[in-house]
């Protein structure tokens, strides 16, 4: 039998998936990335995201209230993979390119999230959950901000390292 068998349930689940990404990105990813990067502008942008991902931690677990259910994460298996082809890449790649693996990763990261959102908030509001959709749409505003800011630091260092020689 399985164990998810209605829209409720689903929407429940996915909720939990997205809850393991936002604490992950809070308490482990942002900050090492905050640590990883030398770029100016992409850090400070970085250090914002942190503040804006407490707040969707929050959101999230209000969202898991109003519908009456125990905030719960699910292990992401689509956010671990990125996290783990990001760690292969910094490995196999020189230092001089590294922010540029990290903008690659930021972006993809960015682009889960709002697929993920977006997802949520259509099965919200289908259930008439108007409070959620709310709290929904809050985190997803702030990640397309975030991408927009994420893709033009990556077209900056892009054209940037472009201009440079090659080197180790
Ligand atoms: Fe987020
Ligand atoms: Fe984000």
């Amino acid at each position: 039998m399985p164990e998810i068998t209605t829209p409720r349930d689903l929407f429940v689940h996915e909720l939990g998936d997205i809850l393991y990404v936002e604490r992950k990105l809070a308490e482990e990813t942002l900050p090492k990335l905050i640590h990883e990067v030398a770029d100016e502008e992409f850090r400070s942008g970085l250090e914002s995201h942190l503040e804006e991902t407490r707040g969707h931690v929050a959101n999230v677990e209000r969202v898991f209230e109003l519908l009456g259910e125990e905030p719960r994460a699910e292990k992401c298996i689509g956010f671990e993979g990125l996290k783990q082809e990001h760690d292969q890449l910094v490995e196999e790649s020189s230092s001089s390119l590294i922010d540029i693996v990290d903008v690659g990763a930021a972006a993809r990261t960015e682009n889960y999230e709002i697929a993920a959102y977006e997802g949520l908030r259509r099965m919200a509001k289908a259930m008439g959950q108007e409070e959620a959709v709310g709290l929904l749409d809050e985190n997803l505003k702030q990640e397309k901000e975030t991408l927009r800011e994420v893709e033009k630091i990556a077209t900056r260092l892009s054209n940037e390292s472009a201009k440079q020689p090659s080197s180790a």
